[in-house]
Formats: C-alpha cells, sequence, structure tokens
C-alpha cells in the first residue's frame, strides 16, 4: 500500500488481517554528538506478527533502546520506515498519532507516581483518557488481580519490593489493552527468582491480552524462554546480526530451562555475543 492510498475504514481492518503488525525497513538512527556523529542503529529489516513476542538482546550500547524508542513513537528514526499494521508512524520526523493509540511502554524503573496508590498508578493512564472514576477503578482492579498484587490496591509504592512494582507498572502499561507491548529491560532490578516468577507472569499474562512484545533484555535465557524469536544486535552501528526462532509452543514451563534444545539456543547466542569482544 502507498502512502497516499484512502481506505475507508473497513477496507484498512481488511488489509490489515493480512500485514505484519510492524514492519521495520531500512530502519536507522545517527546522533550529533560534541564527538561526532554516533550511528545508534542501522539499515534494520524486521517484521513483526501480532501476537508475536520478539526479543532483542545485544551488548550494551548495540542500540536496543534506541530501536524501542523509534517503534514506540518516542524517537524520529533518520532513516527507513516503521509500519504499524500498515501506517506509516514517522512522517517528516512526526509522529502519526492513529498509529500510536494503543502502545503500552514498560521501562526499567518501575516509574511509578509516589504519591498515588497501585491503584491510582494502573488507573491513570485510563483517567488520563477521561474514563469515569468508577469504570477506571473497576478495571484498575482487574488488572491489579491478573498481576497478582490483590490486596495491595490501597499500598504506595515505596511499599512495596521491587517485582511488586514492576508488576504494577506492568499492569499500568496493559489498562489501556495495548495491541503493542514495548518492554525495556523490565527485570533487570531483580534477583534470579523473583526474575524467573515475572517471567512466568509475564508469559501467561500476555498469552491472556494477545498482545504483540517487544522485549529487551540482556539474559539471553529470559530471552529463549519468553521469545517467539531473539534478534541479536551488534554495536556500532548497531545492527541486527541474527534472528533466532524458538520453536517451543507456550505456555512453556520453567523445565524447559534443562532441555538439550533450549540450552542449544542459549549456547549459541551466548557464544555469538561472545565472539564480539
Ligand atoms: N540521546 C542520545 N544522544 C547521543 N547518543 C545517544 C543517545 N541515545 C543513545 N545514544 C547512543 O546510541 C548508542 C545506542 O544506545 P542505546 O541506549 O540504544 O543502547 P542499548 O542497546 O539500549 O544499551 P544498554 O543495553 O546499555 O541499555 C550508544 O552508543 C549511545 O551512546
Ligand atoms: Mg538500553
Amino acid at each position: 500500500m502507498s502512502n497516499d492510498t484512502v481506505l475507508t475504514p473497513d477496507a484498512h481492518l481488511a488489509e490489515t488481517a493480512t500485514q505484519p503488525r510492524l514492519r521495520i525497513r531500512g530502519v536507522g538512527r545517527d546522533f550529533q554528538t560534541r564527538a561526532g556523529t554516533t550511528r545508534a542503529v542501522s539499515g534494520v529489516d524486521l517484521d513483526i506478527e501480532r501476537g508475536e513476542f520478539v526479543a532483542l538482546i545485544g551488548r550494551s550500547g548495540c542500540g536496543k533502546t534506541t530501536l524501542l524508542r523509534m517503534i514506540g513513537g518516542l524517537l524520529a528514526p533518520t532513516a527507513g520506515s516503521i509500519e504499524v499494521d500498515g501506517r506509516h508512524l514517522w512522517r517528516n520526523g512526526r509522529v502519526e498519532p492513529s498509529a500510536v493509540t494503543r502502545l503500552g511502554f514498560v521501562f526499567q524503573e518501575s516509574n511509578l507516581f509516589p504519591w498515588f496508590s497501585v491503584l491510582d498508578n494502573i488507573a491513570l493512564p485510563l483517567k488520563l483518557r477521561g474514563m469515569g472514576k468508577t469504570e477506571r477503578r473497576a478495571r484498575a482492579a482487574e488488572l491489579a488481580d491478573l498481576v497478582g498484587l490483590q490486596g495491595f490496591e490501597r499500598s504506595y509504592p515505596r511499599e512495596l519490593s521491587g517485582g511488586m512494582r514492576q508488576r504494577a507498572a506492568i499492569a499500568r502499561s496493559l489498562s489501556t489493552e495495548p495491541d503493542l507491548l514495548l518492554m525495556d529491560e523490565p527485570f533487570g532490578a531483580l534477583d534470579a527468582l523473583t526474575r524467573e516468577r515475572m517471567n512466568l507472569e509475564l508469559q501467561r499474562i500476555v498469552l491472556q491480552t494477545t498482545s504483540t512484545v517487544v522485549f529487551v533484555t540482556h539474559d539471553i535465557p529470559e530471552a529463549v524462554f519468553l521469545a517467539d524469536r531473539v534478534v541479536h544486535m551488534t554495536p556500532r552501528p548497531g545492527r541486527i546480526r541474527q534472528i533466532l526462532t524458538v520453536p517451543d509452543a507456550k505456555p512453556r514451563d520453567i523445565e524447559l530451562q534443562t532441555t538439550p534444545g533450549f540450552n542449544d539456543i542459549v549456547r549459541s547466542l551466548r557464544h555469538d555475543l561472545d565472539e564480539e569482544e
């Protein structure tokens, strides 16, 4: 479909059913700094299907966050194009609002508002959309249940553990029923056991919501456990080096991590990351 084709709403829906959710073509991002130009991301081509879970891995500085911010409409690419359901997300360095409406973001730090309760934090995006108080509180309570925070709705962020805060942030990001969920190292600050539990929780939540997910992590087993495909990026400039498909059906059990197939994929990715040194 060319940029200027005008479609009726029905025609647009019919068209999107066969398209990837995200079509990333030749995407690049340069930053001008005092030291010169940093080519943070270069020549990225990637299609992501609806309902797919894609993990992005790679060394620090290889452009993962930069790519996520471009997909999320927070940072304009300096090259290439990103289409969401066939709509161009960026036009002349500006984001096209109709292409970003159903988007959720979870960052490494949970970014909850300390003066709001868990429930009010989860309900905030709904309030910003003008939903009435009763309705949004009911919806926020459902989401608190979904992420296992029942009983903590009235707590404040400082009264929660790191894992609970991340769960509240995930609930908040789900409140607007995003079609596309972008997560930038959401579990980076958690201990190994909490992280494993959060991986299972996230898998369960995502399977219930049918969201498409792009998930950045430094943890290779976490990437392989959660993802349908693992995208390995290399730095300077940030490019895709390889894309591995994880064939195991979902939901996956944590025991999967002890199987030879799982460990072969982890070992192969680790080997390729090591080679970059
Ligand atoms: N606003 C900016 N201005 C200048 N350079 C930037 C900016 N943002 C990112 N960069 C540069 O772009 C490159 C990619 O950064 P990015 O944050 O995307 O990496 P990353 O893969 O997310 O790393 P990490 O794993 O450490 O989070 C780095 O070299 C970084 O210095
Ligand atoms: Mg980053």
